[in-house]
């Protein structure tokens, strides 16, 4: 038996080099626009910060959007890929990481259809799909894997999937 447990979020600080932010604000600009209602970019220096600080591994964005932050994954050096719904925005994603000579993959498709796993994953869904993907995550993630909910700079979270039977 597995359950949820959050654990603290560590997050390295310090400023992003240039070249990050170069990537973050391109993604931005053409991020701007794709029509999708859906699409709500995150606080990338956060992420970016909380990223750094993970051991390293395959990461898994689930619901990538532009892509960005499947990006900055491979930059720190996650094994990283995305899963986005909306067609407009996977190739958008794919062209943005290509232009930046990036080779993380983006795959179209739900992220509770389509398994890729990953030692650590990202969400940043709607309020009402949180617990959905928590028991999406505790279904199909390995013992250890990492689940980041991203709600805002001051409501990111990490959650770990253990064993009940753990001591
Ligand atoms: C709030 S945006 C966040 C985008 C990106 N993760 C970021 O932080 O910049 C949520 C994204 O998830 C996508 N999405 C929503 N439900 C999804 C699902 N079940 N599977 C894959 N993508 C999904 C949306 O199209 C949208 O691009």
């Amino acid at each position: 038996m597995f359950e949820l447990q959050e654990i603290p979020l560590e997050r390295s600080s310090g400023p992003l080099a240039k070249s990050v932010w170069e990537f973050i604000d391109e993604g931005l600009r053409r991020g701007k626009s794709i029509d999708c209602f859906d699409y709500v970019p995150s606080n990338y220096d956060v992420v970016y910060a909380a990223l750094s600080a993970l051991p390293r591994g395959r990461f898994c964005e689930w619901g990538s959007g532009m892509g960005i932050i499947t990006g900055l994954a491979e930059m720190l050096g996650f094994d990283a890929h995305g899963l986005e719904l909306d067609p407009g925005l996977v190739t958008a994603s794919r062209r943005l990481l290509a232009d930046f000579g990036l080779s993380a993959t983006v795959q179209t498709g739900s992220y509770f259809d389509v398994h890729h796993a990953a030692d650590v994953y990202f969400v940043y869904c709607w309020p009402g799909q949180v617990s959905r993907t928590e028991e999406h995550f505790l279904a199909t993630a390995a013992e250890g894997a990492r689940l980041l909910v991203y709600f805002g700079p001051d409501d990111f979270r990490c959650e770990i999937k253990t064993s009940i039977d753990s001591p």
